[in-house]
């Protein structure tokens, strides 16, 4: 294995790398973060406007959260789901309360390790809820929802689908904010709906409130469960605490994921109390669902969004950037919501090397698209680490030409 001090693992022989082959090479070796800042292993800063993709929502290494794990791991870790814990039932109580509010339905949790887990969950709900006979589950297309053969099938990237053919049965895809494409394809055979209220990987496309209501009225009308993957756009990261209330509807089944435990690998499924009830014990499980220490982070994580008001800290940050960012030359849209938004740059400037251009800067992004930029940073990013970000896109921007 070949590593450099600041520069990760060199993929060149790939088999001197000690991961699997499914990320591309690594550019950076991190060793240290605080807040909106990362530093690698020559101790060069950078600013972090990814966030772990939409992770370290309180930014890196925050003090609340890391003392609620350090304390937790002094006092226990993990008991198995044949006991409660107070930790996780604390947890529970606190994202019901919050999706009450959201839904204005009681609801029930079952506690993930990850997005694609949380989505796992839903989808079986929803078939056992459909009943035999009733198991599609619709989405869009450019969708994105997990990894894992089930979610795979239901993200709307057929590219992603074909090295893994035959993909498990019952998922459907349609255009993305057609309505009357989703009508179409709501039959008598469809469990549910499953849609993002910001679509993440696939450009950063806030759905219309329109959208999100003509869904839930089909569902309603249909049968169908709306269920809306929060695991991006959830926990304050488009300026509510979820992204469907932008929309004013509630949905059946909500999951959510990353932003949940700011590092810490945590999801979780909700549903209305009357839709969990179709779930049996022995229907559903996972080993380490709901342990003391990754729970802990989740209390922690909502006492403090809590305390600073998330929501409305990402709805100001957010529009501090997009002010900023509008007037750059070269740069034709910001779009989004809070803090969750989406650069689209003009014809001829290619997003990829922006990025790694930034890199180079000391700013960390991602390209969403070959025009989109994808900007994701910690809600507790400051004015001043905005400014900074801004000024180094421009100066990048107006390294790479393409039309203004
Ligand atoms: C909207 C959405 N759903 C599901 C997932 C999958 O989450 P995970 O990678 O934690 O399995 C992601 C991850 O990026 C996502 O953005």
């Amino acid at each position: 294995m070949t590593t450099t001090n600041s520069h990760a693992f060199d993929h060149a022989p790939m088999a001197n790398c000690p991961f699997m082959p499914v990320f591309g090479p690594p550019a950076i070796m991190f060793e240290r973060g605080r807040g909106t800042e990362l530093w690698d292993s020559d101790g060069t800063r950078y600013l972090d406007f990814l966030a772990g993709i939409a992770v370290v929502s309180l930014g890196h290494s925050h003090p609340v959260v890391a003392d609620a794990v350090g304390a937790q791991l002094q006092r226990l870790l993990h008991v198995s789901n044949f006991f409660a814990n107070p930790v996780a039932t604390e947890a529970a109580v606190k994202v019901n309360e919050l999706l009450l509010g959201a839904t204005g339905h009681q609801g029930q949790i079952f506690f993930t390790n990850s997005g694609a887990e949380s989505n796992e969950c839903a989808i079986k709900l929803a078939r056992k809820h459909g009943g035999r006979g009733r198991h599609t589950v619709v989405s869009a297309l450019g969708s994105f929802h997990g990894r894992t053969l089930a979610t795979l099938a239901a993200t709307g990237q057929p590219a992603k689908h074909e090295p893994f053919a035959p993909m498990p049965d019952g998922f459907r895809h349609v255009a993305w904010g057609d309505l009357d494409a989703m009508r179409a394809a709501v039959d008598g055979t469809v469990a549910a709906v499953l849609i993002e209220p910001v679509l993440g990987e696939g450009g950063v496309h806030p759905a219309t409130a329109g959208y999100l209501q003509g869904i839930r009225e089909i569902c309603d009308e249909t049968g169908a469960l709306m269920i809306v993957d929060e695991i991006q756009t959830g926990f304050a990261r488009t300026g509510k605490w979820f992204g469907f209330e932008h929309a004013g509807v509630g949905p059946d089944v909500v999951t959510l994921a990353k932003a949940m435990g700011n590092g810490v690998p945590v999801g979780a499924c909700w549903a209305r109390v009357d839709v969990a009830a179709v779930f049996e014990p022995g229907d559903h499980g996972s080993t380490y669902s709901g342990t003391a220490i990754a729970t802990a982070a989740v209390n922690a994580v909502i006492d403090e969004m809590q305390r600073i008001d998330a929501p409305a800290v990402a709805e100001r940050q957010g529009r501090r950037i997009v002010d900023a960012l509008r007037p750059v030359p070269g740069v034709v849209d910001v779009r989004g919501r809070g803090l969750m938004l989406g650069v689209e740059l003009a014809d001829g400037i290619d997003a990829k090397a922006i990025c790694a251009d930034l890199l180079g800067l000391g700013l960390i992004v991602n390209a969403v698209t070959p025009s989109t930029i994808r900007l994701v940073p910690p809600i507790t990013v400051t004015d001043a680490e905005i400014d900074e970000a801004v000024a180094m896109i421009a100066a990048s921007r107006a390294a790479h030409g393409g039309s203004e």
